[in-house]
């Protein structure tokens, strides 16, 4: 995979809907109409109190759902028009972390960075490359440790290597900093930070935490579904003062 041109749009949705049953005959407007475009090589929050719709949207855009209506373009690919291999090919593209880690608790460390590999013959070294993102998540020499021996932030930096295995332009974080203290948080996300900029990636993370959020460039803010803040947050802006900016919107 080539690196993304900068100034280039990563991604695009465009009036991007998606309703869900609530089992009582009613109805949940998860995404209400969401457009907005992302750079290439940008780092984004979305942000929003939970249930606003930002795990729906990461899913979305990862092409674990589908939306009602709308599109949803990524790297020139039309996601919301792929179906069957050619949606599981594309999925293989984006690299996902989750708040829980999801690593697979009988696989060291190395085995659970090669998991979405192991199946598919690669053009390249497959251990050489966890190896590789091994040292590159802080963790060298750990290719043995199994999960229950490692600490959440350990952990997670486990989950952000297999994450990249397959190099991905996008990468998709969802709470990844929702289970950790603070400073394993704020060490969290400085690695992603870091390996942003070495693997010119894309990030989209989803936080209800503004401290988070605020670590981003931008922060699109989602209230029942919608966007109803979108902001660049420039360097010298005081996280303070984009903390107090959100919070007075409620
Ligand atoms: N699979 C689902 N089935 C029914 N409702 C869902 C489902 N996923 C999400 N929702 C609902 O959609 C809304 C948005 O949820 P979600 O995207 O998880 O928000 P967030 O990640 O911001 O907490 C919530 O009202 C939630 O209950
Ligand atoms: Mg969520």
């Amino acid at each position: 995979m080539t690196a993304p041109d900068p100034g280039t749009s990563a991604l695009e949705l465009r009036a991007v809907t998606k309703r869900y049953g609530t089992g009582q005959g009613g109805q949940v407007t998860a995404a209400d109409d969401v457009t907005f475009t992302i750079e290439a090589g940008a780092f984004v929050a979305l942000t929003g109190a939970s249930g606003s719709g930002k795990s729906t949207l990461l899913h979305m855009i990862g092409a674990l759902e589908r939306p009602d209506s709308g599109v949803i373009i990524s790297g020139g690919t039309e996601v919301t028009a792929l179906r069957g291999a050619a949606q599981a090919d594309y999925r293989r593209t984006v690299g996902f972390v989750f708040q829980r880690y999801n690593l697979l608790p009988a696989l060291t460390a190395l085995d659970n960075i090669l998991a979405p590999v192991l199946p598919y013959r690669t053009s390249w070294d497959k251990r050489q490359r966890a190896t590789q993102l091994l040292a590159a998540v802080g963790l060298a020499g750990r290719e043995h440790s199994l999960p229950a021996r490692m600490s959440g932030g350990e952990q997670q930096r486990i989950a952000i290597a297999r994450a990249l295995i397959n190099t991905p332009a996008l990468l998709l974080a969802d709470e990844p900093t929702g289970n950790l203290d603070s400073a394993t948080a704020t060490d969290i996300l400085d690695l992603l930070a870091r390996l942003r900029a070495e693997h010119q990636m894309t990030i989209v993370l989803a936080s209800h935490d503004p401290q988070i959020a605020a670590r981003a460039e931008r922060l699109i803010r989602l209230r029942d579904g919608a966007v109803i803040d979108d902001i660049q947050l420039t360097k010298d802006r005081p996280v303070q003062d984009i903390i107090r900016h959100i919070s007075q919107l409620g």
